[in-house]
């Protein structure tokens, strides 16, 4: 099953039109790098101005709302990302689902939005160190995939982030040995909704993915990407993780 490798920047709140100029320089390492799809989740505010500079990278947003317009102050629709020029958009980030409360069925309303508005997907699921250590992350995460997943989700247009939350931005990682069975276990899962559609459809990892890791991390099988937060935020952080995904490609 040839998957292309697919490695995204998550700028979370971070970058101003100071940066412009990291983002051209992510948009050349993709250039040189045509193995591997790249593309960088910018703040909203920096998603025009960078889909302006970005030629070989896709721009996407962080997050969208479920309804196409209203009284929701302060959100964003689909529409409105794309018309910025994101071509994708992160759904269910942990960040979300802990700090805006998201839950699994708001977070497939908004992938079904997104998609309605022409966007790709990238729904992220992931355990508490809580249940890891009660030895039942794969059953959790399985879980809150599915529940995650909307009816019509198809590799075409969707792709799933496993995103431990005690790894995100905290410099540690699950075991590769762990990832693989994550892996493994959610591909299973997507079988059991998608059926053979599941092979196609990219599962990335996240969660300090860096340049010392991704070799390893993006050798497993069942591994097509990686979802990057703080190594994505320079140019120079990024490359070796690009390169790593152009070399396991
Ligand atoms: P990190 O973030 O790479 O800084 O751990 C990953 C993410 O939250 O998407």
């Amino acid at each position: 099953m040839s998957r292309r490798k697919l490695i995204v920047g998550n700028w979370k709140m971070n970058g101003l039109l100071a940066q412009i100029g990291e983002i051209e320089a992510i948009d050349r390492l993709a250039q040189e790098k045509p193995k591997v799809e790249v593309g960088l989740c910018v703040p909203a505010t920096l998603i025009h101005a960078a889909s302006g500079v970005a030629r070989s990278a896709f721009i996407g947003g962080q997050d969208c709302h479920m309804k196409d317009s209203g009284a929701h102050t302060g959100c964003l629709s689909a529409a409105m990302l794309k018309e910025a020029g994101a071509k994708t958009v992160i759904a269910g980030h942990s960040e979300r689902r802990t700090d805006q409360h998201e839950t699994s069925a708001d977070v497939a309303a908004k992938a079904v939005a997104a998609h309605q508005a022409g966007l790709n997907v990238i729904l992220c699921v992931g355990e508490t160190e809580a249940e890891r250590d009660a030895g039942n992350a794969e059953a959790v995460v399985s879980e809150q995939l599915l529940d995650s997943l909307p009816q019509n989700a198809a590799a075409a247009w969707l792709s799933i982030a496993y995103e431990p939350i005690w790894a995100i931005g905290t410099g540690r990682t699950p075991t590769m040995e762990e990832v693989d069975r994550m892996h493994r276990a959610l591909r299973e899962a997507l079988r059991s909704r998608i059926g053979a559609d599941a092979d196609n459809m990219r599962i990335l990892y996240g969660g300090s993915m860096n340049g010392a890791n991704a070799g390893d991390l993006l050798a497993i099988a069942d591994v097509d990407g990686g979802l990057v937060g703080g190594a994505s935020l320079t140019a120079e952080k990024f490359a070796p993780i690009i390169e790593a995904a152009s070399a396991a490609g």
